[in-house]
């Protein structure tokens, strides 16, 4: 089989499109702001702290202690706040933390270095992220940790496309992962990223020999419906700031430290926007009678599912 490379930095452009500034958040903190699709990242708390609340702080990174390398899919590389986290949790770790940053905009990233006076989290990385622009993988120890950091530039769901399909070298060179942090913007602002197509194929991506947690600050009923019909067990994740839960997603309920409950179904049944996206245009309907049926047989709610109220099983729209 064919070797893997790494693609060279001068096929790379730095700039995709323009459309990011800094702009300060209600708490004094900086944070990027992307003028594109008007959302600002890390929006409730500022980068730092989100991130290592959301993401870093979720993944159940002490799992370094055991696994002989953790792997990170850092979908949504932006500005590098979650990434960075995940660096400093595993540097409390004596082990191998392989962080692979999917990203088709550099842009963020080198304002975020150009700023660095207003965004401290970066700071300490400057140096880092410079090699890292230039090379695209860097290898390099902080604190007890070994660290292998790559960028993976384009577009995501075309590179899971290839992925999931084992014909391309990504196949090999991207081992499965422990954790997964979602950060691409809103389903609203951003449909490609949210359909029911990337999901199942993200599951499929997953080696179930390795448990893995997927964080996102989404806890939109959508999106949790949306994991669950790919296969998913899902749960409430972290509050944040003046938000009271995001969401988490893993092949493997133990790692889940609350799973959504039977009763959660009830806000399904009443929501307006909880059918998955089939296309990457956002469109907001309530689940369909098929999906429903679909959703019941979850492996999350079948322990339970003699508790749920027929009639609310024979619904019909
Ligand atoms: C909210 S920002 C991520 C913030 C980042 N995680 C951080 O810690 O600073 C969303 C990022 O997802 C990237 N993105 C959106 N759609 C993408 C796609 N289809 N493929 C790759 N990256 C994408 C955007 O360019 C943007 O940088």
């Amino acid at each position: 089989m064919q070797k893997p490379t790494v693609p060279s930095p001068e096929s790379i452009p730095l700039t995709r499109h323009s459309g990011h500034k800094l702009i300060q958040l209600a708490n004094g903190q900086w944070s990027l702001h992307c003028t594109e699709v008007s959302e600002t990242y890390h929006p409730v708390i500022g980068p730092e702290s989100e991130a290592e609340q959301l993401y870093a702080g979720q993944i159940h990174i002490e799992r370094m202690n055991s696994l002989s390398e953790f792997v990170v899919w850092d979908i949504g590389l932006g500005g590098a706040a979650n990434a960075l986290s995940v660096i400093n949790a595993a540097s409390n770790y004596t082990g191998k933390l392989q962080l692979y940053s999917f990203e088709h905009n550099l842009e963020p990233l080198i304002l975020a270095l150009e700023n660095s006076d207003k965004l401290p989290y970066i700071q300490p990385f400057i140096q880092i992220i410079h090699k890292l622009l230039s090379h695209r993988l860097l290898e390099f120890q902080y604190g007890s940790a070994h660290i292998k950091w790559q960028i993976i530039y384009g577009d995501f769901p075309e590179w899971l496309n290839r992925y999931t399909s084992h014909s391309t070298e990504e196949s090999f060179a991207v081992p499965p992962p422990a954790a997964i942090f979602y950060d691409a913007f809103s389903p609203k602002k951003n449909p490609d990223m949210y359909t029911l197509d990337i999901f199942k194929k993200l599951r499929v991506a997953l080696d179930d020999n390795i448990p893995c947690l997927l964080a996102s600050y989404s806890r939109a009923t959508l999106l949790r419906t949306t994991l669950l019909l790919a296969g998913f067990y899902v749960g409430r994740g972290a509050a944040t700031g003046e938000k009271e839960e995001t969401t988490v997603a893993s092949n493997s309920l133990a790692l889940l430290k609350n799973p959504l409950p039977i009763s959660w179904l009830e806000r399904v049944r009443r929501s307006t926007s909880a059918e998955p996206l089939y296309s990457p245009i956002y469109l907001q309907e309530p689940l369909s009678q098929k999906h429903w049926e679909k959703l019941l047989l979850a492996p999350q709610f079948q322990a339970n599912i003699s508790l749920f109220d027929k009639e609310n099983k024979e619904r019909k729209y």
